[in-house]
């Protein structure tokens, strides 16, 4: 017989129902266990123990099986359901005292996950078998334990039919990922509690479907056995009896009349009142019920509902009473009333259309590998809320339940994703009736643990399955399990928006150009909200236009907000021959086939620092706009938008200060009223002084929080706001009394100046970002050879005024040619005013600009311009202009994999410093793209890590005429039109 890793039918031997009971009798068996790697699932244990932590992966903890990653590609060959030979198997024991005060309880063994199956014995005898990598599996072990001191096995295999369902793009790993405990009950117990709060039409009416299942493990039923509901706030409890099985002569006898109710029923008869209650007890009696099983559904008058701005829980206390009144189990659960539902094209909450912003996160730690700990994900979910996200999608498969208590806490919005992604195979698995019960148990089981949260508004039949008969099985078990969510589900909707289907209530697809939603939503062809299950692909320096799926998605009915492509860079801690250690991906542990540095797509480091285009997301979901006429802002006016759907701003305190060329002029409070959600109040800031004519001025406002919140400090800046003054923008002096004298030139006609290491020349290429990698571009660049630009002088004329440098480059599209002239001013300063005429063969370009080397020991920068954070064209609406210091060295963004980087938008002028008064000013004509680095682009380029880069001691300027933008085309689409650099003549100064 094949073993029950190649037998997909088989989910489960012996596992416990799911449930969403809160059972806290336990003993903890977290820690260190002996453990052995084995090559097969049956090869018998031997006598070399070692030790592993559980939690933990065994392929972090330095055994023969490292981490590998795939993304689509499964890492074996062999075809579903069979596995490699080769099949890595964790046996983790360790020994266990059963408490004195545990005698005669119910004693239950809960895993929380093991990659990617389980099988438990204990004392030597069977526990059972479960699959699925991150659900919890839990088996009575009552009958197994003995008193004293026991030996609990798990036996972890690696490899398994379930490793085609669970084909997600991540890092392969083994082992038992949450915790493991024991808890212990009473025979008579709490089996299942559901507590769904909802919202009438009204807004202020809760509704509470409370369902308890009262269990009877390996006893007799016994009427009287009673559950009551205590809702914080309300102050009667709810009580109800947990009916028992019928009298066991009763359940036998089906008399003749018994016959005859139930089919009159049945055909629309209608019944005497004395016949309704004999049909009432043949539906409640027919099968007998294992479990005692009571509903209520209760209004509750005047509640405050939760939402993801304010997140309202309210205590629910679940107690069972013996039939003597003795209290013999008590649950606690928090509840939230809130109402979610689809109307037209609209995904409401408490009768709003709010705006999804969400990002999907995996489970991650950078030394861990899946383990990830309840403060982790706290960090992760206050990072996500301090950076404007009011939604999560746990993709690809459910978190550990602290995930969603927190997610509640904190007010996320989530959708609840089921564990399945059989990518590598589509479609056929979801239509292979071997692999049915694997769906279902899933989704079910999700669905199961999760109900009672509030965060969750959509279920997730999971992530890239195609779309298959097993599909429909499963929402099919969900609609009538949970009517009250919604279904979510990409594969059913990847290839078409517009027929409709079983399986999915959002049109949710990944990547999607602006365009294309823009054009669904005006076709009249729609049929669901769009939300986009991911979108903005945040591969290294990535997130390009950003700003502009936020501008349609603003402005256009019917499209509803998305889910960046993803929170975490997966780079693993790596250790090095030398000690020192890198962040890894996907080869860097020498596994093959792998995918690369494609699982380094996270809006966050593996650190958890913020990459700046968190910053331009933060600057894009800001609660609070504002905007002024040019008059109004020279008054001192302006208009405040309150853009969140349920609050109003008296949470937020405001100041403003108004800057002349980056230098304060004026600040002060701003006196900010509470503004109900969705409205607009006009203000005034008394006190503001107009700048009068002095350089270029900027009003602006910043917006923090008054007290604390649960996922922010009190004065936290939550967003800014800037308005330009007008009549004041005054330019660099005027370049007056110029002339050639002073300009040094080397025989190439190149200047030479005590302060450049290298003369100013031409660029037009960059360190290749993922985007222009994976994109093509990068490959067309090279093949161009602009990342290796020969000069030819063309001529050298020295004029009274101006030394003018033609030179010309040979390329694979074409001749450019470049103009430089140059004149020294009065004050010593050198002007260049350059010209570059890019042919027609050059059709995208990562730039076209000036490049220049500053000596060593100018190590202070400042400009004006966007900042602080990097920015680029098509992601630049999170820098506020200003004056901003920094240092070359902190200059760089160290992208996992090198890359262009450490740019900065609209700079009008950059300075660099040293020691003794020393510095280079350069002015610019216009607002430009500028970066200082201590690596050419070729250095970054030619690094595939991190570490590898070393700084040289001279600094690196870029000046850029144009600049490409990011885009996404790593995954998805590139950055708009408007955006890309091509043929023609460009002037800069
Ligand atoms: C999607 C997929 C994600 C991830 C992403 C690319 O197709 O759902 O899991 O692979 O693309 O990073
Ligand atoms: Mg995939």
């Amino acid at each position: 017989m094949p073993g029950p890793w190649v037998t997909p039918e088989l989910t489960a031997l012996n596992r416990l129902p799911m449930h969403a009971v809160p059972h806290d009798d336990r003993v903890e068996l977290d820690g260190r266990w002996r453990f052995q790697l084995l090559r097969a699932p049956d090869a018998p244990a031997t006598d070399q123990w070692a030790e592993a932590d559980v939690p933990g992966c065994w392929t972090m903890q330095g055994v023969d099986d490292r981490p590998h990653y795939t993304n689509v590609q499964m890492p074996f060959r062999e075809l579903p359901p069979d596995v490699p030979g080769d099949n890595p198997t964790g046996l983790y024991e360790r020994t266990f005292m059963l408490p004195a005060r545990w005698a005669g309880r119910r004693i239950v063994l809960h895993v929380g996950a093991a990659e990617s199956v389980l099988i438990a014995t204990l004392n030597g005898r069977d526990v059972g078998i479960s699959k699925d990598s991150h659900l919890a599996a839990e088996f009575d072990v009552t009958g197994l334990v003995v008193e004293g001191e026991n030996t609990l096995t798990l036996r972890v295999v690696k490899w398994s039919d379930a490793t085609f369902v669970e084909d997600q793009d991540q890092w392969w790993h083994g082992g038992i990922t949450r915790s493991v405990f024991l808890f212990a009950t009473s025979r008579v117990h709490l089996g299942d509690i559901r507590a769904i709060g909802g919202l009438r039409e009204d807004l202020v009416t809760g509704t509470l479907d409370i369902g308890v299942d009262v269990a009877f493990s390996g006893v007799e039923q016994e009427p009287g056995w009673t559950v009551e509901a205590h809702l914080e706030g309300l102050d009667e409890p709810l009580r109800a009896t947990a009916p028992t099985t019928a009298p066991r002569d009763e359940r036998g006898s089906w008399s003749r009349e018994r016959w005859d109710v139930q089919a009159r029923r049945a055909v629309g008869a209608d019944l005497s009142a004395e016949e309704l209650e004999t049909w009432q007890q043949l539906v409640d009696w027919q099968v007998p019920p294992t479990l005692g099983a009571i509903r209520w559904s209760v209004d509750v008058p005047g509640v405050e509902p939760w939402s993801s701005e304010r997140p309202r829980l309210c205590g629910l206390r679940i107690t069972l009473r013996s039939p003597g009144g003795e209290v013999v189990e008590e649950a606690r659960l928090k509840v939230g009333f809130r109402r979610v539902e689809i109307r037209g094209l609209d995904l409401l909450i408490n009768g709003r259309r709010v705006l999804i912003r969400g990002v999907n996160r995996h489970d991650f730690d950078e030394r861990t590998g899946r383990v990830v700990s309840a403060e982790s994900m706290r960090a992760d979910l206050v990072l996500m809320k301090q950076f404007g996200f009011n939604a999560v999608r746990t993709s690809h498969y459910p978190n550990d339940p602290a995930f969603l208590d927190l997610t509640d806490e904190l007010g996320l919005y989530v959708v609840d994703e089921a564990d399945i992604e059989s990518h590598a195979f589509w479609g056929s698995l979801a239509d292979d009736p071997r692999y049915l019960e694997q769906w279902v148990s899933r989704v079910s089981r999700m669905a199961i643990r999760d109900k009672n949260h509030p965060s969750i508004i959509l279920w997730s039949l999971g992530n890239e399955s195609g779309h298959g008969a097993n599909h429909e099985a499963a929402a099919a078990w969900l609609r009538r399990y949970d009517p009250s969510r919604p279904l979510h589900y990409e594969g059913a909707v990847r290839f078409d928006w517009t027929s409709d289907q079983d399986v999915s209530d959002i049109t949710c697809p990944m990547y999607p150009p602006i365009w294309a939603i823009v054009e669904h939503a005006k076709s009249g062809k729609q049929l669901h909200p769009l939300i986009m299950c991911e979108f903005s692909h945040a591969m290294g320096n990535s997130n390009g236009t950003l700003a502009e799926y936020w501008d349609a998605i603003e402005s256009t009915p019917g499209l509803q907000g998305g889910f960046i492509w993803e929170w975490w860079d997966h780079g693993l801690v790596q250790k090095l021959p030398d000690g020192t250690e890198r962040w890894a991906y996907g080869g860097d542990f020498g596994d093959t086939p792998n995918d690369g540095n494609f699982c380094i797509d996270g809006v966050v480091w593996p650190n958890r620092r913020p990459k700046p285009a968190l910053w331009e997301h933060k600057q894009l979901a800001a609660p609070i706009r504002v905007t002024a006429s040019p008059d109004d802002a020279r008054r001192g006016r302006v208009e405040i938008h309150n853009r969140q759907d349920f609050r109003d701003t008296s949470w937020l305190r405001a100041r403003y200060e108004v800057t002349v060329g980056g230098s304060a002029v004026s600040n002060g409070r701003v006196e900010l009223p509470p503004i109900a959600a969705r409205e607009s109040a006009s203000i005034d800031l008394p006190g503001l002084r107009a700048p009068g004519d002095a350089g270029e001025a900027w009003l602006t406002i910043h917006f923090e929080t008054a007290g604390a919140e649960s996922w922010a400090p009190a004065g936290f800046e939550i967003c800014w706001a800037q308005v330009p003054l007008p009549g004041s923008a005054r330019r660099g002096a005027p370049p007056a009394a110029a002339d050639a004298a002073g300009v040094q030139l080397d025989a190439d006609g190149l200047l030479v100046h005590d302060l450049l290491a290298a003369p100013p020349s031409l660029s037009l290429w960059r360190a290749p970002t993922d985007n222009d990698r994976i994109g093509g571009m990068a490959r067309t660049w090279s093949d161009c050879g602009l990342d290796r630009l020969v000069r030819e002088l063309v001529s050298v004329e020295r004029g009274a005024d101006a030394v003018v440098v033609k030179s010309r480059y040979a390329t694979g599209g074409g001749a450019v040619e470049h103009e430089q002239r140059f004149r020294t001013l009065r004050d010593g300063a050198v002007a260049i005013d350059e010209t570059v005429v890019i042919p027609d063969g050059l059709s995208d370009l990562a730039r076209v600009g000036t490049v220049l080397e500053v000596v060593a020991g100018l190590e202070e920068v400042e400009w004006f311009g966007r900042g602080p954070h990097e920015t680029y064209p098509d992601r630049k609406r999170g820098g506020q202009f200003g004056r901003w210091r920094s240092t070359v060295g902190e200059q760089y963004v160290p992208y996992v994999r090198p890359q262009e980087n450490g740019g900065h938008a609209d700079v009008r002028w950059v300075e660099l410093r040293g020691d003794g008064g020393r510095g280079l000013r350069i002015e610019l004509d216009e607002p430009r793209q500028v970066s200082v680095s201590h690596f050419r682009a070729a250095d970054l380029a030619a690094a595939t890590h991190d570490v590898e880069l070393r700084p040289r001691p001279e600094s690196i300027v870029h000046i850029d005429a144009a600049h490409r933008g990011l885009g996404t085309a790593s995954c998805g689409p590139d950055t708009l039109d408007e955006y890309l650099v091509g043929p023609g003549t460009y002037r800069w100064s």
